[in-house]
């Protein structure tokens, strides 16, 4: 199948199936309440400085889609969304906008928008050496182009091996990644960002000493790649729709891996927040802002109007989180006090006694 064809199945599968973990792990996240505020409600301050852009609020967009059609529309009002609310965009993986100069406008269509960060995205086994094994391998000049594509601050490098071995075009390289990382942070920033199985401590280690310029954790509790790809195998072997359903709950849990991958970097929190208390959850745990991903394409289905109503409801429920957990600011330095609790609680206590 073309680049261009899975992009677009992966936007349908997500808007028609259920596509998430089986858990909610942000629902046994509670944040601390604190009857005395620290300040008036409106006078907490949202904004932030993230990879040194100032966002209105401690929200990015997190990366999705490009290379179709429907996706260059996505990204228009994905774009005019970031632009109106000041919140950060990342657009899905480039490797179409790269191969195919056709589909670089439903990348490129966001520049018509001033959004304060832009993220671009590429896939981490374009940057291992498993050559002779039919797979491409980006260049420096090629992550340049896709950074002028979208006038890029700076790139996220996807790691998404669960997806890979889920699906039969998967590419699962990764011999030489970190050693070509390392080269490749000299020269541009770089986002390491999982896609909902999480980072590890070691994985975060790793790609600090990569030189990475922020993580993304994408961990586990919302979209699961593992259940996309297992309904993208309609009349094929059943491979994908086994193996998916097998791993469909595989990966860290987001609250966990932000509490693992605190090595000291920016840290953006993806994986299943739903609304402006997980971002405040999320801030809790260690996060400088929160992504979020499928809710935002499900109300920007249904149009920018919806969309417009459901990022501003979020941005309240922020400062709401805020202000009754007695901050003064999304960047205050005493974050809010959280308590974890259950299965996610018990996931963390165990892996805080190594
Ligand atoms: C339709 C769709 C397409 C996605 N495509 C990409 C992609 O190209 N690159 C990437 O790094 N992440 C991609 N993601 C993963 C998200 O950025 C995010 O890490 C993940 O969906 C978890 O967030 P959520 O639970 O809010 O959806 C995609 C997510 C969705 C829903």
């Amino acid at each position: 199948m073309t680049i261009d064809g899975r992009k677009n199945d992966h936007i349908d599968i997500c808007l028609s199936e259920r596509v998430r973990v089986s858990k909610d792990h942000w629902d046994e996240v509670h944040l601390v309440h604190q009857a005395i505020p620290s300040c008036d409600l409106e006078d907490i301050d949202l904004a932030v400085d993230f990879l040194g852009k100032e966002l209105s609020a401690p929200l990015i967009i997190s990366a999705m889609t490009g290379g179709s059609d429907q996706a260059q529309e996505y990204n228009r009002i994905l774009a005019r969304a970031a632009e109106e609310f000041g919140i950060g965009l990342g657009v899905g993986s480039q490797r179409a906008g790269l191969e195919k100069a056709s589909l670089e406008g439903s990348y490129s269509v966001i520049k018509e928008f001033n959004v304060p960060l832009v993220l671009g995205n590429l896939g981490a086994p374009q940057f291992s050496d498993s050559r002779g094994k039919g797979i491409s391998r980006y260049s420096l000049e090629d992550v340049a182009r896709a950074l002028q594509m979208i006038n890029g601050d700076a790139i996220c490098l996807h790691l998404n091996y669960l997806q890979e071995v889920v699906q039969p075009e998967g590419e699962t390289h990764i011999c030489g990644f970190l050693d070509n990382l390392g080269d490749l942070t000299k020269e541009v920033k770089v986002v390491a960002k999982e896609t909902g199985a999480g980072i590890s401590r070691k994985a975060a280690l790793s790609l600090k000493e990569a030189g990475v310029a922020a993580i993304d954790v994408g961990g586990a509790s919302g979209t699961s790649f593992s259940a996309v790809e297992s309904y993208r195998d309609s009349g094929g072997s059943g491979r994908a729709k086994r193996i998916g359903t097998t791993y469909w709950d595989w990966g860290i849990p987001t609250p966990v891996s932000l509490k693992l991958a605190n090595v000291g970097l920016p840290l953006i929190a993806t994986g299943g927040l739903r609304n402006g208390q997980d971002v405040v959850k999320a801030i809790s745990l260690g996060a400088d802002i929160g992504g979020m991903a499928w809710p935002l394409l499900s109300a920007a289905s249904k149009g920018f109007a919806e969309l417009k109503r459901e990022i501003s409801f979020i941005i309240e429920e922020i400062r709401i989180g805020l202000f009754l957990t007695g901050c003064r600011s999304a960047a205050d330095i005493v974050r809010p006090e959280s308590v974890i609790t259950g299965h996610t609680g018990e996931y963390l206590e165990f892996l805080s006694r190594y």
